[in-house]
């Protein structure tokens, strides 16, 4: 009885610890991935975002963010941001983009581009994404 309550409760705290290394690991691998982050403090500035934006990204998501024949809008409630969430801009900018939700084929990394420039041009995405009532 007595030994059978020891184990179990061994058992459980060994659990538990397991899951705490797990979740510290986890949050390790997070930060040492080394996602893009725009520096602390940025104020991230529309004005700067279209310029930016129109230099790298209207080729195929439009001057209007109406989308081409080589990108899909951004105009869209797909990418509005609780479905493509900031850090979308910054991996996709990065890494680039497998096509999954269109028929344009991939997104090749865009270079050139730090963390900072993604910002801008993401704060210009949404104000523009907000005009027409994506939020
Ligand atoms: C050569 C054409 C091209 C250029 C230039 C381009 N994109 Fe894309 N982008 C695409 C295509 C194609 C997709 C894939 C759409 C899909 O999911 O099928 C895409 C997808 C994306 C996505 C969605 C990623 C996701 O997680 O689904 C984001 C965000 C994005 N682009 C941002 C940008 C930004 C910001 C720029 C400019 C710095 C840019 N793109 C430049 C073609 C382009």
């Amino acid at each position: 009885m007595h030994r059978a309550r020891v184990f179990v409760q061994r058992n459980y705290s060994r659990r538990y610890w397991l899951l705490f290394s797990l979740l510290i690991a986890a949050n390790m691998t997070v930060h040492a991935a080394g996602f893009p982050q725009p520096s602390p403090g940025l104020m991230p500035n529309p004005a700067k975002g279209k310029v930016l934006y129109n230099q790298n990204c209207a080729s195929c998501h439009g001057a209007d963010l109406k989308g081409s024949d080589k990108g899909p809008p951004f105009l869209h409630r797909v990418y509005e941001p609780s479905h493509h969430a900031d850090l979308a801009f910054q991996l996709a900018v990065k890494n680039g983009s497998r096509a999954h939700h269109w028929q344009f084929g991939d997104m090749k990394p865009v270079p050139g581009l730090n963390p900072d420039d993604v910002a801008h041009m993401t704060t210009y995405v949404r104000s523009e994404q907000r005009k027409v009532g994506i939020k």
